[in-house]
């Protein structure tokens, strides 16, 4: 059987997810279909014995070994939705890497009992390198990337476009919008993953906020001043604040490079406050992965536009849906 070394897939299905770039607009929109029909299957007692049927004997492993909460607990109510077992290695101190096993050893280890194994990791490039070693090896295994570093995390990208397409759906899509970025884009591998799904739109314009030291680094740069004609930037969020569609808010991620220092006046020129979503459109969205620190207070989790939530559920579905599509239930469930 010949996967597409190249975009890892077989006969246009998804084996691995290690990198956004992978997931096309077709194949995204397809996933967010997965994702509709079941969260309506879930809200019957059959439908949701049906959904549960769907991977039965099927195992997942969560190698989480960079903190989570969001992705791996939606990743384990999406695989239990979904009938799979699930497993997790959470931390390398307590495996056998600390006896000096290596890690595509403790991965060949993993595969002996799981058929997909979703995995957070600190650095880049790990989930490509296992992925590719099962290709080598003809280990009939999943990968799905669930965070690597500050470079990609796609199935973030995958639940904000989501979370996008149900917002814009019967506004003419997602094709057209203006995205506003704010905060640290030079660390934020969210929104560095969104704006490679952004480009597959067209007319869609992002406008970037940031202190002058977390601006977008130039590799996702180049690739935005393709894509877009028409990018802003700015340090003050007030700037573009009144046209934006979808405001998409970051923290400052801290835990990467602490030798940068931004001070306080600065993450306050580009935070939300009651004032500042004052000026917003009505009809427009502010969204943000998660965690947040202050730059959303939490009074603003009332303001009719906050989407953060619905995202964190949204995550679940779209998870969902990315296995049903990889481990080939997604027929099943779109006839269900
Ligand atoms: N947004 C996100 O990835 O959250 P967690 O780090 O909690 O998984």
């Amino acid at each position: 059987v010949a996967i597409d070394r190249e975009n890892l897939t077989y006969r246009g299905r998804l084996v691995h997810l290690v990198h956004t770039r992978q997931l096309t607009r077709p194949l995204a929109e397809d996933i967010f279909d997965i994702a509709d029909m079941a969260r309506h299957l879930i809200t019957s007692r059959p439908g949701a014995a049906y959904l549960k049927e769907s991977l039965v004997g099927k195992q997942a492993l969560l190698y989480f070994v960079q903190p989570s909460t969001r992705t791996f607990l939606s990743f384990q109510a999406a695989a239990s939705h979904l009938g799979m077992s699930t497993a997790e290695v959470r931390s390398r101190e307590i495996s056998s890497e600390m006896k000096g096993e290596s890690a595509l050893d403790s991965l060949r280890t993993f595969a002996m009992y799981h058929d997909l194994i979703i995995i957070r990791y600190p650095e880049a490039g790990f989930s490509e390198e296992c992925a590719r070693f099962f290709v080598d090896h003809d280990l009939r295994r999943h990968v799905i990337n669930g965070g690597s570093g500050k470079d990609d995390h796609p199935t973030q990208a995958l639940l904000d476009l989501y979370t996008l397409h149900r917002e814009f759906y019967s506004r003419g899509g997602i094709d057209g919008k203006r995205i506003l970025l704010v905060g640290d884009l030079a660390r934020g591998r969210a929104v560095r993953s969104l704006i490679h799904l952004l480009t597959r739109y067209e007319g869609v314009q992002i406008d970037l906020v940031s202190p002058p030291q977390l601006k977008l680094a130039e590799d996702i740069m180049n690739i935005s001043s393709k894509a877009f004609t028409d990018i802003r930037e700015s340090e003050k969020i007030e700037d573009f604040l009144h046209d934006a569609d979808a405001v998409y808010m970051t923290r400052v991620q801290s835990e990467y490079d602490p030798h940068i220092e931004v001070p306080e006046s600065a993450i306050d020129s580009y935070g939300l406050t009651p004032d500042r979503v004052g000026i917003m459109k009505a009809d427009s969205v502010i969204m943000h992965p998660l965690p947040r620190r202050n730059e959303i207070p939490a009074i603003l989790d009332r303001d009719p536009r906050s989407r953060y939530w619905e995202q964190v559920e949204n995550g679940m579905w779209a998870r969902l849906a990315l296995i049903a599509h990889m481990l080939g239930c997604d027929a099943r469930i779109k006839a269900g």
